[in-house]
């Protein structure tokens, strides 16, 4: 028979009901077993895998030609399903049945493989598994992954296409979007000197889609942004994108709250319960950060009162200081918590600019040991903050700024490292009331704030007064952020949908009326021209399927990832121009003359 025939199944089908069928798969030979007499060969596909058996049932020279076929080599076996002659392999979905060859026919070879594609080997050298992102992606987990992604936006679409919403695609090349990052930037070729920026989001297009009439626009989209990567951070990632006019907030994490529901119950069969909300600075005090990991408790104690007066060299440095004196009791760790494992900790937010971290050890008798026994009053402490015998009390003392995210940081350190954080748990939350505006360490004469969400975002009605005043940080913004076990998974806001508001927000950002024509003159016109009042939220759909796949990197959702330098190692990308498109383009690089 021919090679190349169309295939009759996929590696994943078949079963005892199909006993007695002659069948053609197509795959990737996983495995290959020679027993002399018998070769078996594991057949895969994104399906599954199905031995193919050859032996003496086969006709003449099909076994030699199964001794030909190697590891990863793509084969089309022709045969008939047998039920297994021993017991079902209960490893493989296939396992009742083997497909006894008619012929094998290898469709093409392989060189000598960099790593085997097995997710028993996710050790290979990271570099090398993405220089050979397809070897990667044949591996069962990364494939579940993609199958899953692909689920969450059929989801995605299926939901808000029922709840009216309409997906329009906005442009690539633009114009800059503030988002906080920097812009990636493409230089026209028709415009000499002139340049487009990638979108670090689709923001102010869908805001004039709403002006437009569109109503309820969602868009899965791609967003742009320079900046330091993370574990949760590429460089071009997915958002669902959405924006309702004559919306609320409640309009907003109403429907935001149903793509979650539906994604959840699509692809984990997850029933998400009602979200709770904290304000912003509930979720600073309680847990230092914005986006709280709600899976564990050890919260944040503040202990300015517990402290107060206390001559203790750090702690009154920072109550002199006008500072913040915190801490959170990690249940039991007394004794097992090594002076190692504390100067760890104590490494460990240094990158929070934390200079150090106080700690004391509350023994049986309930006697405090440690750096914090030299405070005048330790009762006071271990009683503010909750401390039972066989307790570690781990306190920071300093400038706010640095006190809350250090701490906050270290308490979900502290709680991963010490297994309290319960697998299989989706534990969400809504972050409400942000800031409106985050003050810069600037330089004399430098802009001195920028917007906590974006600058389109409007304060609450009750703070307008205060824009430009001394109370710009007391502004209150109509954002919201939607958390999943720690991570930000998505965030959104009312929007400025009048033309003068938005002009005083930017000036009180600093940005005088020609900067404000020059870069968002096109918006101020479209304001001011019938805008409904509108909101909106964007997901971050790379970091939900981190969450739904149990995935550590960001790298393992993604088809073809950056890496932490923001390179494509398979492409080699980026790379250096041909000298004439340059030219063209009129660009010169600095670092060839
Ligand atoms: P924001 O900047 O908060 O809001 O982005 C929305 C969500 O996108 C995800 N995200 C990222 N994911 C991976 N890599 C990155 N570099 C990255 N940056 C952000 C996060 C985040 O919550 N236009 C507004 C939304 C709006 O107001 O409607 C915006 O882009 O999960």
């Amino acid at each position: 028979m021919l090679a190349n025939a169309r295939r009759t199944h996929t590696c994943g089908e078949l079963r005892a009901a199909h006993e007695g069928t002659t069948v053609i798969l197509q795959g990737w030979t996983q495995a290959v077993r020679d027993a002399g007499g018998v070769v078996f060969l594991v057949l895969r596909d994104r399906h599954g895998t199905t031995q193919i058996t050859i032996d003496e049932r086969s006709p003449a020279g099909v076994l030699q030609a199964a001794k030909d076929v190697h590891s990863e080599y793509v084969v089309e076996a022709h045969g008939v399903v047998q039920k297994r002659a021993g017991s079902a392999n209960a490893k493989m979905a296939t396992g009742e049945i083997e497909v006894v060859a008619t012929s094998v026919v290898i469709l093409s070879k392989t060189r000598p493989l960099p790593f085997p594609p097995s997710d028993e080997n996710v050790d290979a050298n990271e570099e090398t598994r993405l220089k050979y992102r397809y070897i990667d992606l044949r591996r069962p987990k990364l494939q579940a992954n993609l199958a899953l992604r692909h689920k969450a936006y059929m989801a995605t679409r299926t939901y808000l296409d029922g709840e009216g919403f309409m997906e329009v695609e906005t442009p690539i090349l633009t114009k800059a979007t503030p988002e906080g990052a920097r812009d990636y930037l493409v230089p026209s070729r028709v415009h000499a000197g002139q340049w487009y920026a990638l979108p670090q989001s689709p923001q102010i297009f869908k805001q004039i889609l709403m002006i437009a009439g569109a109503d309820r626009y969602f868009q899965i989209c791609r967003c742009f942004r320079d900046e330091d990567l993370r574990l949760d951070r590429q460089p071009e990632f997915t958002q669902i994108d959405l924006e309702i006019s004559f919306a609320v907030r409640e309009t907003v994490m109403e429907v935001a709250e149903g793509v979650v529901r539906s994604l959840w119950s699509r692809c984990v069969g997850y029933d998400v319960p009602a979200i709770p909300r904290i304000s912003y600075d509930d979720a600073m005090r309680r847990f230092g950060v914005d986006a709280p990991d709600t899976r564990f408790a050890m919260e944040l104690v503040e202990l300015n009162a517990a402290v107060a007066g206390s001559a203790f060299g750090p702690v009154k440095a920072a109550l002199d200081a006008n500072g913040l004196v915190k801490g959170f009791v990690v249940p039991g760790a007394a004794e097992g918590t090594s002076r190692k494992a504390l100067d760890g900790y104590t490494e460990f937010v240094k990158a929070y600019k934390l200079t150090g971290l106080l700690w004391g050890k509350l023994d049986a008798a309930g006697t405090l040991t440690g750096p914090l026994s030299k405070l005048e009053n330790p009762a006071a402490l271990v009683s503010a903050m909750g401390a039972n015998p066989g307790d570690l009390l781990i306190v920071a003392a300093g400038n706010a700024g640095h006190v809350n995210p250090g701490l906050g940081k270290l308490r979900i350190h502290v709680a991963k490292e010490r297994g309290m954080v319960p697998a299989g748990v989706y534990s969400f939350v809504w972050v409400i009331d942000f800031p409106m505006f985050e003050k810069l360490e600037a330089a004399p004469g430098e802009r001195e704030w920028q917007a906590m969400h974006h600058p389109f975002t409007s304060p609450r009605p009750q703070h307008m007064d205060w824009l430009g005043t001394d109370k710009m940080a007391d502004v209150r913004a109509d954002a919201y952020d939607i958390v999943c076990n720690g991570s930000e998974i998505g965030g959104g806001s009312i929007r400025i949908h009048r033309e003068e508001i938005q002009q005083q927000v930017f000036t009180a950002l600093g940005l005088g009326p020609d900067e404000q024509r020059d870069k968002f003159g096109f918006l101020l016109d479209a304001l001011a021209n019938g805008a409904p009042p509108h909101g909106g939220l964007a997901f971050g759909l790379d970091r939900i399927i981190m969450i739904l796949t149990g995935s550590e990197s960001i790298r393992d959702v993604i088809a073809f990832p950056k890496t932490a330098r923001a390179q494509d190692l398979m492409s080699g990308s980026p790379s250096k121009p041909d000298p004439a498109a340059l030219v063209e383009l009129h660009v010169r690089n600095t670092d060839t003359p």
